[in-house]
Parts: structure tokens; C-alpha cells; sequence
């Protein structure tokens, strides 16, 4: 037997008793007449005892040989702690040893596998299995592993079952690009692996299976960030005969179940929002609404005062910092730095001071005089020892800039407060998205999205103006700023989804060769039906507070897409290509 217990459960209570312990040595400190060594494994530390007095010269000779990272199996009596640590759920009881086997040596790990960690993260992810042994990065991936039995526990408490739907497909559009599979059998042809189960949990509910749910893979090849992998993990749903507002309702359920069994949470209630207010407000259609600095449009005051920048712009809007005013020369300059940056790309920023004494200063007094000013703050409803930031130009780019300089002064300012969930229902978004550069319509959403039913009938027969206007029952989960989750009402009937590919530009041999199974399915008794996903990693990381999914899961990719520690993507052989009937032709 390697061990009675574990290394994080014994207490005062066991002092004298006999145990048998295996783990990693973590620490040790050797005072010559005295040596200590930190046991780990998942459950905790223990700390063991070796002294001149009690242990053989042969057993103190054996303890001094052991290496960071060493697995022993140790068998001793529990005893009081003289000096004991109450950071530690052991730190009353040691361990004095009497017999020490070492099960397997270990060479020198390359960072150090504490909490705290000086291991940048390539080599942490080339030794992902040493970067996992340390305690935050197991609590995460216990997390994840709670969360999923929590879903799954409440979901088949609402009546879904769960169904295991193919990685091998064909294309599913969500947006991104497929990753592919080459065929062996089926020499020139390639399965795209899943971007996510959206077709398949439609034929679930054309097949009659009424509540479906999977906690799956979904593989996108897309630029990564700290909240995108190129295969993350879904908790995908769909109903049949359900509204929008059974949808919401249910997961809404969802979410409250899943904060308050892991995290104890009681969440606010979900405030709904439709997609036009958002952007109006906030910028951004998954505002964070822990912080306010709403949006003002200033169009009315702001024009007309011979100051050209502002006069040619479609949109004059800014938002106000409170208790601000006293921001340093250097701090604003720094911020009309940060929106200068291609990234968001503003030509400048406009300040207001509103002082404490009443007065106002700006950045641009030449052209504003006091009651200029005083009339932005009175409609921004600005008190004095506020700033107000003002940016300017065309209307959706302005937003989209406002909307990052308010985040950005949210994070500077200190307003997200780790613990705090603020959650939000976005809803309305459009139907369609108009693309310039390409001169076609997108699915804002993805193409099985059902128009509102009011706009059916304009969806059938409306011009390109109409066609921008549409709006879908299609919603999002917002947390802290975060999208956790999208899906909308489908489109049921085979006239409706055949339009719909029409406007996204798919000549109809393209939407028969695509989606032929899908349409010929509708012909057979669909119900109305409709879904949702969650991403499920960036649950996992909100709900602790963090910005990045890598954590939560056990082996993420890097940035350039790349496994680390299998090194993979990696080149195959010729004889796997050449039974793939593959030639590779790279230009440099
Ligand atoms: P959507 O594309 O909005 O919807 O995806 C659902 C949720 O998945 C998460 N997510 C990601 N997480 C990590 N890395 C990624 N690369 C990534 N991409 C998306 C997001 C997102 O909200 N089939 C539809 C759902 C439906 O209509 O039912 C879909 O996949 O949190």
C-alpha cells in the first residue's frame, strides 16, 4: 500500500498515529541536526521531520539525497508541531519519518513548481505536466472538472439528454476557418473538423429529441487572444418548441445554478438589453456593467463652434470619469497615447476638467468658452471634480474607440472589482451584417438564424436598406464584458433557410451541395426549435476573476496555435502522405 492518507488531511487529531504517505518533495530545509522536507500531492503539503534524535544516522543520510521534484513513499508517526503555521490546513501536525522509499528520482525541474512560479510561459507549457502539479493551475482545472458535473447534473435535472455528435463533419460556417482532415479512403476530399455541433443539434431536434445538450469540442482556425484557443470547449444546447424567452429562462437557470453550487454566489438578476441600446450606451454589444460611464452623444453642444475636428464629424460623444478632474498632465497624455494606438486608432482626445471651484479647462478652450463646457457637463450630468473624455468622428468607429478608452479607464482606475458579476442578456442583434470590402451581407450570427417574425415578410422581399435593418432573435450572455454565450431561434422552414443563404450570397447548387441534408431535413416535419452555447473555458475564467482560458485548460495551445510540450503542428511522413495521396508544394 503506497498510503493510508493523503498529504493535505492529516490533523492534531492523528498525532501519534501510524501513516503511510507518497508524494513530491516540494521544499527541503536542512539545519544539520534537524532537516524538513514539504511532501506534495493534490490534497496538500505536509511537512516531514527528520532529526538527529529520533532518526537513524542511515535515514538522515537517505533524506539528504532527495531532490526537488523526488516521489516518496514515507511511513512515520503524526506529531504535534512545536512552531506550527496556521497558513497551512497541516501546519499543526508533522510527520516524523521512520522509513523512506523513493519510488522515483527526479532531475532538476526547470522553474520552480510553487504557487508562484519563475517559469515563463513557453517552458510552462513545454512541462505542462510539472506546471500542473502546482496548486493554482490544479484548483483551475478541479474547478472546470466541478463545473462540467454541475452542468450536467442541472441540465438532465431540466430534462436534456446528453448526445455525442461527429468531429469528422463537413464545414459548419460559425465565422472562422475549418481545420481539415484529408481523407484516406476517399482520396482529394477532407472532413472539417467541428466549429461547433450548430447543424447537428438542429437534426437533434428535427429527429424529436426535444432537449439536447453536449459539453464539447469545437475547433476554430482563428487568431488567437488570451480568451481564444483554436479548440475550446462548448456547452451546447438546443430545444425544441421553445421561445426566446423559454431560452433565456432556462439558462439563466443555468448560470445561478452553476455560481451558486462552485462558487456560492447568489448572481443579480440579468438585466436584458437589445443590441442597438448597447451600442448606443456603452459601444460595445458586451458592455461591462460593473462600471457606468455610459456614452452622452454631444452632437448639439459640441458643433457648430468652429472647431473643424468636431464640425465634420458624424459623432461627438464622451463619457465622464468621476472624481477625475485632478488626473496629472503626464496620466492624460498617457491615455491620448493609448487611443492614438493603431489598435484603436482615435486622431486625439478631448479632456474637460470640471474643478472642484466650478471651472472648467480643456484641451480645447480655444475654441469652447466656459458655458460651452458647462453645457457638456450638464448633459453629461458631470459634478465638479469630474473629467470628461471626448472623442470624435464617424459614428462606428468613434464608438468602438470610446467604448476601449472605457475599459481601458475601468482597468486603470480600479472600478472591475474582482468578485463582483454583473450579468446581461443582449438581445435584437441584426440578422445581417453589411461588409464593405467584400460587398455582401454576413450572418451576424450564423446563417441558421431566424429572422424576428415580424421581419419575414421584409426578408422576403425587402431591398438593401430593409435587408441592413433586420433584426433576429439571436442573444448573448454577457458577464463582466466577457461573451459567454450566443444562440438565437432557428430557421425552421426549408423556403426561409434557402432565402437566407440567397442573401449571404450562396448560389443555390452551393446551399444544396453545403446543406442539402439540412434543408431536405426541414421538409420533414421541423419543429420550431432554438439554442445556445456557452464557452465553456471562458466560463471558467470569469467566474475566477481571470482574463486568460489557458489556465483552465490542461494542455493549451500557444499563441502560433502549437501544442509545446508534443510539438505539434508537426511535418508527417511520406509514406502518410502518400497514402493520403497528398503532395506537399510550400512556397517559402
Ligand atoms: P458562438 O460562435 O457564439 O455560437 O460560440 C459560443 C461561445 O463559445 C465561445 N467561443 C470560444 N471560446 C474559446 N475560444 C474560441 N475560439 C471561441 N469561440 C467561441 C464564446 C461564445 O459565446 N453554434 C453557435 C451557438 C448557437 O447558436 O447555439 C455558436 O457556436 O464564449
Amino acid at each position: 500500500m503506497y498510503r493510508t492518507h493523503n498529504c493535505g488531511e492529516l490533523r492534531l487529531q492523528q498525532a501519534g498515529q501510524e501513516v503511510t504517505l507518497s508524494g513530491w518533495v516540494q521544499r527541503t530545509r536542512d539545519k544539520g541536526f534537524m532537516l524538513w522536507i514539504d511532501l506534495r500531492d493534490r490534497y496538500g503539503v505536509t511537512q516531514l521531520i527528520f532529526s538527529e534524535e529520533k532518526s537513524t544516522p542511515e535515514l538522515m543520510a537517505q533524506a539528504r539525497t532527495l531532490g526537488r521534484e523526488f516521489v516518496v513513499m514515507v511511513k512515520g508517526v503524526v506529531i504535534e508541531r512545536v512552531a506550527k503555521n496556521d497558513k497551512m490546513p497541516t501546519g499543526d501536525i508533522e510527520l516524523e519519518v521512520r522509513e523512506l522509499t523513493v519510488l522515483n528520482a527526479a532531475k532538476l525541474p526547470p522553474f520552480t513548481i510553487e504557487d508562484d512560479t519563475d517559469g515563463g510561459d513557453d517552458l510552462r507549457m513545454k512541462y505542462r505536466y510539472l506546471d500542473l502539479r502546482r496548486s493554482p493551475v490544479q484548483r483551475n482545472i478541479i474547478f472546470r472538472s466541478n463545473l462540467a458535473l454541475e452542468t450536467r447534473k442541472y441540465l438532465s435535472g431540466e430534462g436534456f439528454i446528453e448526445v455525442e455528435t461527429p468531429f469528422l463533419i463537413k464545414s459548419t460556417p460559425e465565422g472562422a476557418r475549418d481545420f481539415v482532415v484529408p481523407s484516406r479512403m476517399n482520396p482529394g476530399q477532407f472532413y472539417a473538423l467541428p466549429q461547433s455541433p450548430q447543424t447537428f443539434k438542429q437534426i437533434l431536434m428535427v429527429a424529436g429529441l426535444d432537449k439536447y445538450f453536449q459539453i464539447v469540442k469545437c475547433f476554430r482556425d482563428e487568431d488567437l487572444r488570451a480568451d481564444r484557443q483554436p479548440e475550446f470547449t462548448q456547452i451546447d444546447c438546443e430545444m425544441a418548441f421553445v421561445t426566446q424567452e423559454e431560452i433565456l429562462n432556462t439558462f439563466e437557470g443555468l448560470t445561478r445554478h452553476l455560481f451558486k453550487t462552485t462558487l456560492g454566489i447568489d448572481l443579480p438578476t440579468f438585466p436584458r438589453m437589445n443590441y442597438d441600446e448597447a451600442m448606443r450606451r456603452f459601444g460595445s454589444d458586451k458592455p461591462d456593467l460593473r462600471f457606468g460611464m455610459e456614452f452622452v452623444e454631444l452632437n448639439d453642444v459640441a458643433q457648430g463652434k468652429g472647431f473643424q475636428v468636431f464640425d465634420g464629424a458624424e459623432l461627438v460623444a464622451g463619457i465622464c470619469a468621476e472624481g477625475q478632474a485632478e488626473m496629472t498632465r503626464k496620466q492624460i497624455d498617457e491615455l491620448t497615447e493609448w487611443v492614438k494606438r493603431p489598435q484603436i486608432g482615435a486622431k486625439g482626445l478631448v479632456y474637460v476638467k470640471c474643478a472642484a471651484d466650478g471651472t472648467y479647462k480643456s484641451s480645447v478652450d480655444k475654441f469652447f468658452g466656459e458655458a460651452d463646457l458647462k453645457a457638456w457637463a450638464d448633459k453629461m450630468g458631470a459634478k465638479p471634480g469630474d473629467m470628461l473624455f471626448v472623442l470624435s468622428g464617424e459614428a462606428e468607429k468613434t464608438r468602438k474607440q470610446l467604448s476601449e478608452l472605457r475599459l481601458e479607464l475601468g482597468r486603470r482606475l480600479g472600478l472591475m472589482k474582482p468578485g463582483e458579476f454583473k450579468p446581461l442578456w443582449v438581445v435584437d442583434f441584426p440578422l445581417l451584417e453589411w461588409d464593405e470590402e467584400t460587398q455582401r451581407f454576413y450572418a451576424m450570427h450564423h446563417p441558421f438564424t431566424s429572422p424576428k417574425r415580424a421581419d419575414v415578410a421584409k426578408m422576403l422581399s425587402g431591398d438593401h436598406a430593409t435587408l441592413k435593418g433586420l433584426r433576429a432573435d439571436a442573444y448573448d450572455l454577457v458577464l463582466n464584458g466577457v461573451e459567454i454565450g450566443g444562440g438565437s431561434i432557428r430557421i425552421h422552414d426549408r423556403g426561409l433557410q434557402a432565402k437566407n443563404f440567397q442573401l449571404l450570397g450562396f448560389t443555390p447548387e452551393e446551399a444544396e451541395r453545403q446543406f442539402g441534408f439540412l434543408m431536405g431535413a426541414f421538409e420533414f416535419g421541423a419543429p420550431p426549435h432554438g439554442g445556445i452555447a456557452f464557452g465553456f473555458d471562458r466560463l471558467c475564467s470569469v467566474m475566477n476573476g481571470q482574463n486568460s482560458i489557458r489556465d483552465f485548460i490542461a494542455f493549451p495551445k500557444n499563441n502560433m496555435g502549437r501544442d509545446m510540450m508534443i510539438d505539434a503542428p508537426s511535418e508527417i511522413a511520406e509514406a502518410q502522405l502518400g497514402e493520403l495521396q497528398i503532395r506537399l508544394d510550400l512556397k517559402d
